[in-house]
């Protein structure tokens, strides 16, 4: 098999442009790679100096959907973007020295859903697909299931240790990802009341967005979409007065920004709904936040409006920038939640274009922190059925074909393709011809084996890449829910905090406690 396409590939078929070497000259040299990889191993002995310190901040990252052939996909577009070939590109989170695989199913899910392993990567337990923030002794939509088993989030857990804490996304507020960190819900999709069964409501279940602002007191930063949910029903939306589509969905008549905004007069508090606002607010005078720039989702970035919605990478420097300022320290959630959105919809330009702004923020993350003090975490919850393949050449756009023809179809095709999803298109009976249309617009949907009208989540494990204190104890393949029991033992929160105490130096508390120790020490030789 491997032979035929071999011959294929060496029989005369042409990619890249003619007369253009596909990789530089350089690469010829064998000094080329052993340089680089002697580089990379004299970078790698460094770490051989674990750094055991105590993280003050916190930071993860949640590319949603952004399984692992994105991440190459991704790396490969954003080389593309500027100007080089791709594959030899690193990305912000390829910078980070420890990768972990982080298996993602839910209790009853081989292949995960975001709610169940927000649970996992954020309260530190698996949970059922379709629920946030509860036990998988809690049955989806289940109302009566939700009671005695909810579970916190090292959101709270550092919020309780005196930390400022916050979420930025690019979808909802309310979406599952963000929603683990402070709601326990049995159902994602209730993101107020509007959404929920009357029987739900009366037996007693909050819906998502009311307990936003309810559970946990005074998140410190929240952004992102999703402010429909906390409007009036019938109430005509700020930014697309009239258009009744984007109207509040509130049945119980709260208005939950208003409420907010009036809970937190007294502080240096801030509302605010378009890049304008965001961008005019100095950082150093501001406490808490909260932006809501769409009525559902952000727009994807590729088609986002720079005049009025901020980019992720924008909304993650505000963020850090009034957090920071809290001495004890933060934890940060930021989710790249439409990376997953463009996948669903076969769109896998906009996907990547998501996971590149991602990667943005992440480097802008690293400018804004130090490795000394702060953990920064880039994972994912669950994978897509995305592939890239096909013998493409060095350098091949990543939204470009395979340099070959189909032996059955004689037809060519696209390096990327879907398992399943929307992309899956007949012509007359026979597979498109691509070569016919433009598989390199922004919307365009690429083939896919199975008709589905919504691609659907991949089973294999994603990566986590980890930096700063205690990273290295991300390592190995590990379930889902480690993630946060290693985060919250980085910085010394929540409940697994014995070596903090410990007078040897295995944390940044050491040298301080140390020198008590050896005051206490003194002390007692003397008195
Ligand atoms: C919980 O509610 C479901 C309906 O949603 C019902 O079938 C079940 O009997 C209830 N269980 C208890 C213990 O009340
Ligand atoms: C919303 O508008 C619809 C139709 O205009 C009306 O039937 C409904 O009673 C209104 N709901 C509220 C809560 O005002
Ligand atoms: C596919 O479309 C291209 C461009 O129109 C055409 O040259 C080629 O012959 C077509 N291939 C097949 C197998 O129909
Ligand atoms: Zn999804």
């Amino acid at each position: 098999m491997k032979g035929t396409v071999l011959l294929i590939i060496c029989s005369g078929l042409t990619w890249g442009v003619p007369g253009k070497p596909l990789f530089p000259d350089q690469e010829k040299d064998p000094s080329f790679w052993n340089k680089w990889a002697q580089s990379t191993l004299k970078n790698a002995l460094q770490l051989q100096k674990l750094n055991q310190n105590t993280a003050k901040n916190l930071i993860l990252f949640l590319g949603d959907g952004m399984g692992i052939p994105t991440v190459t996909a991704a790396r490969i577009l954003k080389g593309q973007l500027s100007g080089k070939s791709g594959e030899e590109t690193q990305l912000e989170m390829d910078k980070f020295p420890f990768v972990a695989l982080s298996k993602t199913y839910n209790t009853n899910a081989q292949v995960a859903d975001s709610a169940g392993t927000a649970t996992a990567y954020l309260c530190g337990v698996k949970a059922n697909e379709g629920t946030v923030g509860v036990n998988a002794a809690a049955t989806r939509s289940q109302c009566n299931t939700t009671q005695g088993n909810e579970v916190t989030s090292i959101l709270r857990w550092a919020k309780e240790a005196g930390k400022s804490v916050g979420i930025v996304t690019t979808t909802r507020v309310n979406h599952a990802t963000p929603s683990a960190a402070y709601a326990h819900c049995v159902d994602r999709d209730w993101y107020s009341d509007g959404e929920m069964p009357a029987e739900a409501i009366q037996a007693g279940c909050k819906d998502i967005a009311r307990q936003l602002f309810e559970n946990i007191p005074n998140i410190d930063v929240i952004m992102g979409g999703g402010r429909k949910y906390m409007f009036p029903k019938n109430q005509s939306d700020v930014e697309y007065p009239g258009d009744k589509k984007h109207f509040g969905t509130r049945k119980d008549g709260r208005n939950l920004v208003a409420e907010w905004t009036n809970r937190m007069k007294n502080k240096q508090a801030f509302y605010v709904w378009n890049r304008k606002e965001l961008m005019s607010l100095n950082p150093n005078n501001v406490d808490y936040i909260l932006g809501l720039f769409e009525p559902g989702d952000l727009l994807y970035n590729l088609e986002r409006n720079p005049d009025t919605d901020p980019s992720l990478t924008e909304m993650v420097e505000v963020a850090i920038k009034i957090l920071r300022k809290n001495p004890n320290g933060f934890y940060l959630l930021v989710e790249g939640g439409r990376i997953d959105h463009g996948h669903h919809e076969g769109k896998a330009k906009q996907a990547l274009h998501e996971a590149v702004e991602m990667d943005r923020a992440i480097g802008l993350a690293g400018l804004l922190t130090n490795i000394h003090d702060t953990m920064t975490v880039v994972t994912a919850d669950h994978s897509h059925v995305f592939s890239f393949g096909g013998y493409t050449s060095r350098g091949n756009t990543i939204f470009g074909l395979a340099p070959m023809f189909s032996d059955v179809d004689q037809k060519p095709f696209t390096a990327i393709l879907y398992g399943n999803g929307p992309g899956f298109k007949v012509v007359d009976g026979l597979r498109e011809n691509v070569s016919t249309i433009d598989y390199q617009e922004n919307n365009y949907q690429a083939q896919a084996a199975v008709p589905l009208s919504m691609e659907t989540h991949g089973g294999e494990d994603v990566a986590i890449f980890s930096k700063g204190p205690m990273a290295h104890l991300l390592h190995g393949v590990h379930e889902q829910n480690y993630i946060p029991h290693v985060m919250a033992y980085a910085a010394c929160i929540g409940q697994n905090r014995d070596h903090c105490m410990s007078s040897n130096g295995a944390s940044g508390l050491g040298p301080a406690l140390a020198s008590l120790t050896a005051l206490l020490t003194l002390n007692h030789l003397f008195c």
